[in-house]
């Protein structure tokens, strides 16, 4: 039998060709080597997952981001491990081709580097992740080499860590001294060294993200952070619209998800309101043929009589 693509993946025992479209940490690299940019955007469930893959978005970030945009806490310190891998589980099943990074949260990676690597092993484990995303700089490398041992891909963040925004004092824009962008430069090749094969960069001015990119040979993914990155990255909640509690300088609405939602609502309740909906197009019919008989069968019988028969 000639051997089609599809057949040998199947005969060794890959059991969707989808699955060989799979984007890899290597082809996330290739990218920037090729000078392509890349895709990314954060997702929380499987609906949004899943237009997200079709769009041919590189890499979907579940992002701890989830703790405001979708369970409406006030900052990203409240998430949990166990929250953050139900929703890993829900955006894995919607997706065949993007490759999926989970965000571990506030304490999962920084008390214990032992708890870290088994932290960051749920993700792949339970969650369905190809890799995890930690924040910090040179301090937190033995703890990625730790993970990265352990045969789990990384993903760096620096700049603006909202983990550590009671340490900045708020969601302020980082790397504003020349000391500070001495450091996040310094901190960016130390990841790179460390082994992580891509680096976020948050709120940072676009001129030491551009010097960054520039330093480091593996990918660097803005938010924030100007034009010159190897790839972008934003929360889907925000630039879509449907998460408007504060809007930073970067952010552009790319749709007004919100504004939809709230017309289609308004409009679901006056025809529910004035009988307009359901009609008889969105509703079941019964077989014509036995209308008349249930319609007799209701107007001969006590219905409450019948049913303390079957009751009894
Ligand atoms: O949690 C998140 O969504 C993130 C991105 C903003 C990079 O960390």
């Amino acid at each position: 039998m000639l051997m089609n693509k599809q057949n040998i993946f199947l005969k060794y025992g890959v059991t969707s060709y989808m699955a060989l479209q799979k984007i890899t940490a290597k082809k996330i690299i290739e990218k920037k080597k090729s000078g392509e940019k890349i895709v990314t955007i954060t997702s929380y469930d499987y609906s949004f997952a899943k237009i997200v893959d079709d769009c041919g978005i590189d890499l979907i970030l579940v992002g701890d981001s989830l703790s405001m945009v979708v369970l409406g806490y006030k900052n990203t310190l409240s998430v949990t491990m166990d929250e953050m891998i139900h929703h890993t589980k829900a955006v894995a099943r919607g997706v065949s081709n993007a490759m999926i990074v989970a965000d571990m949260p506030f304490l999962s990676y920084k008390i214990d580097i032992k708890e870290a690597v088994k932290n960051a092993g749920r993700f792949i484990q339970e969650g369905g992740a190809e890799a995890v995303k930690v924040e910090g700089g040179t301090k937190i490398c033995p703890t990625i080499k730790a993970i990265i041992d352990a045969d789990i891909q990384v993903m760096g963040h620096i700049g603006l860590t909202p983990q550590a925004i009671y340490e900045f004092g708020g969601f302020l824009v980082q790397g504003k001294t020349v000391e500070a962008a001495k450091k996040l430069i310094m901190d960016a090749k130390n990841l790179e060294k460390t082994g992580v094969f891509s680096i976020v960069l948050e709120s940072i001015p676009w001129q030491i993200a551009k010097l960054i990119t520039k330093a480091v040979n593996v990918p660097t993914i803005g938010i924030g952070a100007g034009s010159y990155c190897d790839g972008q990255i934003l929360v889907i909640n925000d630039m879509l619209g449907l998460f408007t509690d504060f809007k930073p300088k970067f952010l552009k609405y790319f749709a007004d998800i919100g504004s939809s939602v709230r017309n289609a609502l308004g409009s679901y309740k006056n025809e529910v309101e004035k009988g307009l909906y359901p009609d008889k197009e969105h509703s079941y019919d019964f077989p014509q043929q036995d209308l008349d008989e249930i319609n007799k069968w209701f107007e001969s019988v006590e219905i409450e009589e019948e049913s303390n028969k079957i009751s009894e």
